[in-house]
């Protein structure tokens, strides 16, 4: 894995926009299209906003199709919304026409299940599909998408989506599975704040079992990217 430390979390955004922009432009070039997917929460925020504002004319929308590694079981313009959250802050605002939504509104199984249908349409494929990039946070309790811990779809190996319940949040999440996760071309975790600090140094550097912090679980080829800033890096004993 690779872990890249900024002293400001304006500057991950800033770099993250770049790494999403020059992933995007290899993609086109090698494949015709650049298949991502945003994490939800509130850090990817300021980045989506910068890829808005700075990349409208330095990326070629027409060829991004953009998916959700998670979803709240809400409909689309309820406050706690993934895809209401990316909408207001990116994809209102660039000529994206290629946004494949996970459906809150529906009962969780059933939102599961027709997503799992869309990414075996858009695919085309039986066999696990390969996003370009995957954007991923981490919860203070070492979640990541909705992989919280000690929860059913850890276990999962032969869905591409499941509706996860929460007991904690007492809800049910719809979530890409680890499989899926860790067949992705990049995935690159977005982490910044204090708060967040001693999950961090547990994940990158700790023994814990990977049920209890199950951004653990995530190893794509190659292993994740880390972009942190200062304070979520704060705990990290390889500084
Ligand atoms: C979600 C996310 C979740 C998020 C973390 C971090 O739907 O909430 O997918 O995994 O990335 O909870 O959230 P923050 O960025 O808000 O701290």
């Amino acid at each position: 894995m690779s872990v890249h430390i900024y002293s400001r979390s304006e500057e991950l955004s800033r770099a993250a926009a770049r790494e999403f922009a020059a992933r995007a432009k290899e993609a086109i070039e090698e494949r015709g299209r650049f298949a991502v997917v945003l994490a939800g929460g509130s850090t990817p925020e300021a980045m989506y906003g910068i890829l808005a504002r700075d990349y409208m004319d330095r990326i070629d929308w027409s060829r991004i199709y953009v998916f959700f590694g998670d979803e709240r079981s809400v409909p689309p313009h309820h406050e706690d919304s993934n895809l209401k959250m990316a909408s207001e802050v990116l994809l209102d605002h660039v000529p994206v026409g290629n946004v494949h939504r996970m459906r809150g509104e529906l009962p969780p199984d059933q939102a599961a299940e027709a997503y799992e249908e869309e990414l075996r349409m858009f695919f085309r494929t039986e066999d696990i599909p390969r996003f370009d990039l995957i954007l991923l946070g981490l919860g203070a309790d070492g979640h990541t998408a909705s992989l919280f811990p000690e929860t059913p779809a850890l276990e999962v190996h032969d869905r591409w989506v499941v509706a996860n319940p929460v007991p904690r949040l007492d809800t049910t999440r719809i979530t890409l599975t680890i499989p899926v996760i860790n067949a992705a071309r990049a995935v690159i975790f977005l982490v910044e704040g204090e708060d967040k600090a001693e999950a961090v140094r547990e994940v990158l550097e700790g023994d814990a079992d990977p049920r209890a912090y199950p951004a653990k679980l995530i190893q794509p080829p190659g292993g994740p990217e880390w972009m942190l800033d200062q304070s979520a890096a704060s705990l990290l004993s390889e500084l």
